[in-house]
């Protein structure tokens, strides 16, 4: 509890979903947060829902605008004098086969899974390396350890942010920045209501897929766990950290699960 007391968090994407709870579980700590995300509306409801008026602010704002992520991070700084913890966890999923897809989704998913991470990193790491501290949590994805097939967009993003953030923890350890990757698996929030499909049916997958959801509020619990560790990788739900496993141990039996999977997604989703 005490590592989370009268620090100041920001958390991109914080009105619904993972981002919601983990503001929840950082306001219960003592925490001040910041949460951001496009929606005003839906910013205003997780207000009203997170309480704590005292110690909990909302702004509008688009990860893949650095400049206005920028003020943002410069103004919390302003006014609280530090920003401890950066939670770069908007973003967005995308389901489909590549041959379906067109080069604006690559682009999308990209823009705000990829470059929204590294415009928080970009905003809040100078300011972390000046004071000699702070913690930047980067919320990949099981999809960010294991390829999965029909998902290679978003795949393709979230192992970027794997890899950019296994990278950075070493670099920012010499100036006394921590840096944590977490990869959740399936997790109950609104993404499936806003993943984009292509040549697949999202609400057949939505109404079939298997209901295998840990709720976001355990999640956040595991992720504020694994910060309070200082964890390199934070991987989340028993599914993800078997298939990790099973995908360190053999690639070849991972890429056989991988098939399987993608077959049921194809067949639930009316693939062709
Ligand atoms: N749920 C899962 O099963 C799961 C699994 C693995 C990884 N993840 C990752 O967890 C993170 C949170 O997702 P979630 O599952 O909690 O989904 P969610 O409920 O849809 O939440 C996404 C949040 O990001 C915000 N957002 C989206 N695009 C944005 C942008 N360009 N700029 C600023 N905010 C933006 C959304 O608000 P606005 O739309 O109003 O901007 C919302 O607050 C994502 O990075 C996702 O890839 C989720």
């Amino acid at each position: 509890m005490a590592h989370f007391d009268g620090k100041v968090a920001i958390v991109t994407g914080g009105s619904t979903g993972i981002g919601r709870a983990l503001a929840n579980a950082l306001l219960s700590r003592g925490a001040t947060v910041i949460i951001t995300g496009r929606r005003e509306a839906r910013l205003r409801e997780a207000a009203e829902l997170l309480g704590h008026a005292d110690r909990l602010e909302t702004v509008v704002n688009d990860v893949t605008d650095f400049e206005a992520l920028k003020r943002v991070v410069d103004d919390v700084i302003a006014r609280h004098g530090r920003v401890d913890f950066m939670f770069n966890n908007a973003g967005a999923g995308m389901a489909g086969e590549v041959k379906d897809s067109t080069l604006e989704d690559w682009e999308r998913m990209w823009s705000v899974n990829v470059k929204g991470v590294i415009h928080g990193i970009h905003a809040v790491y100078p300011h972390m390396i000046e004071r000699g501290e702070g913690h930047i949590v980067n919320i990949s994805s099981g999809a960010g350890i294991v390829p999965q097939g029909g998902m290679a967009h978003y795949v393709a993003a979230k192992h970027a942010v794997t890899g950019l953030s296994g990278s950075l923890r070493t670099e920012a350890r010499q100036y006394g920045v921590k840096v944590t990757c977490v990869c959740p698996g399936a997790i109950e929030s609104e993404i499936l209501e806003t993943t984009t499909y292509r040549g697949l049916d999202g609400q057949k997958i939505r109404e079939k897929a298997p209901r295998v959801f840990m709720t976001a509020d355990e999640c956040a619990r595991q992720i504020l766990r694994g910060v309070e560790k200082n964890r390199g990788i934070v991987p989340i739900t028993k599914i993800t950290k078997v298939n990790w496993a099973l995908y360190r141990f053999s690639p070849a039996l991972g890429a056989r699960l991988n098939e399987v999977r993608f077959r049921m997604m194809k067949k639930i989703g009316g693939g062709r």
